[in-house]
């Protein structure tokens, strides 16, 4: 069992909140990924709940007891660091052996769990080296192993795959989420690297500023994200994002910007100052006539070839929009070019919050579903 709760948690550094009001829980067996951008108080909410950094409000809860005040040492939970902070004057064995010594473990019992633990990272052959003798990806599996062999209720990790090169990145996502799955054991990861938290996590809680922007699935993060700043951080490239008008014209709502017209259904509206969101892949070039949606018309100013698709940076009123295409896609740096979106694709928020905005069905009939405007 590993079922993690944070109420109301927030740290201060003299006077300076880094993490502010957060409110979470991590379920058992959950991957948790706490994302966002460099200083948003990420390493700082992990270590409090890790017991290496004391909460300045809030209550944390693992299984159901209160352990805000016990000490790291006691919380049965495991650490790896970017640093890996292995014991650089012992040997590999020692190292994934450190834990259980200090639980008094028995030599037989030690002996018996490095072997499991060194078997299923497939680090056997290394046994006997010490750190200054492995590669940063040995390094790294050594680090995960010394989690390992504890067996704890819950794997805390900040940032663990930074220091490897791409490829070994990749594959050692690969090995954790396959780690994650036959473990079956909760994971709170740190990272600011997108990929990751999309490919990984069963939940993305995205922070900003040290609060909760957003949590939920990736496909709930990533397809409907609830604020501007979600919107911009994950995707590559990012969501285009566009300060726009929504108003009404012949009794349907639609969007307008320099360059930018569509109509996005029947119903009314006020008049609102808004965001409009445009994810890169979900932008059509060509074919301007497309009956509903919004519709871009632009200069096409790069293109750019990433061998399985394309980039195309065009220039809509003033303005740089993404799109991301297959390689069959006409486009030349130069042409005029028009993009197409459809109205489910289209991401809207209040300018002035920030917040996403939703259409609230009034009932009336099936065409004005989402005739009415709210914000969320
Ligand atoms: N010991 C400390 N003393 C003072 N300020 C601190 C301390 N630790 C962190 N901070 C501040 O708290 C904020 C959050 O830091 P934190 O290390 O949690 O960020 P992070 O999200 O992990 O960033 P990164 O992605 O760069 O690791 C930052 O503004 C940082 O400067
Ligand atoms: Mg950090």
């Amino acid at each position: 069992m590993g079922t993690i709760q944070l109420t109301g948690i927030g740290r201060t550094f003299s006077k300076t909140a880094a993490v502010s009001d957060i409110d979470l829980t991590i379920d058992d067996g959950d991957f948790v990924v706490l994302l966002g951008p460099s200083g948003c108080g990420k390493t700082t909410l992990l270590r409090m709940i890790a017991g290496l950094l004391e909460p300045t409000s809030g209550r944390i809860r693992l299984d159901d007891v209160d352990i805000t005040e016990q000490p790291s040492k006691k919380r049965d939970l495991a650490m790896v660091f970017q640093s890996y902070a292995l014991y650089p004057h012992l040997t590999v064995r020692k190292n994934l052996a450190f834990p259980l010594r200090v639980q008094r473990r028995t030599k037989a019992e030690i002996d018996e769990r490095v072997t499991e633990v060194a078997d299923m990272l497939e680090i056997g052959q290394l046994l006997d080296r010490r750190p200054k003798e492995l590669s940063g990806g040995q390094r790294q599996r050594v680090a995960v192993g010394r989690a390992l062999v504890r067996e704890p209720k819950a794997f805390l990790m900040d940032e663990p795959l930074s220091n490897l090169d791409a490829k070994l990145r990749t594959q050692t996502r690969h090995e954790l989420t396959a780690l994650h799955r036959s473990l079956d054991a909760t994971f709170v990861y740190v990272t600011h690297d997108q990929v990751e938290a999309m490919t990984m996590a069963t939940k993305i809680v995205v922070l900003n500023h040290g609060r909760i922007e957003q949590s939920g699935t990736p496909e709930q993060v990533y397809d409907r994200p609830e604020s501007v700043f979600v919107a911009g951080f994950l995707g590559s490239p990012a969501m285009n994002l566009l300060d726009a008008q929504v108003i009404e014209i012949d009794g349907a709502v639609s969007v307008a910007a320099d360059g930018v017209a569509g109509e996005l259904w029947t119903g009314s509206t006020p008049d609102l100052d808004v965001v409009l969101g445009l994810r890169p892949e979900q932008l059509v070039v060509g074919s301007a006539e497309t009956a509903a949606g919004v519709t871009l018309v632009g200069t096409v100013e790069i293109v750019e070839n990433l061998g399985g698709e394309q980039i195309i940076t065009c220039r809509v009123g003033g303005r740089p929009v993404h799109v991301r295409a297959s390689r069959e896609v006409h486009a030349r740096a130069g042409e005029e070019v028009a993009l197409t979106a459809r109205p489910e694709h289209v991401h809207l928020f209040d300018r002035a919050t920030g917040r996403r905005l939703e259409w609230v069905a009034d009932g009336a009939s099936e065409s004005s579903a989402r005739s009415r405007m709210a914000t969320a």
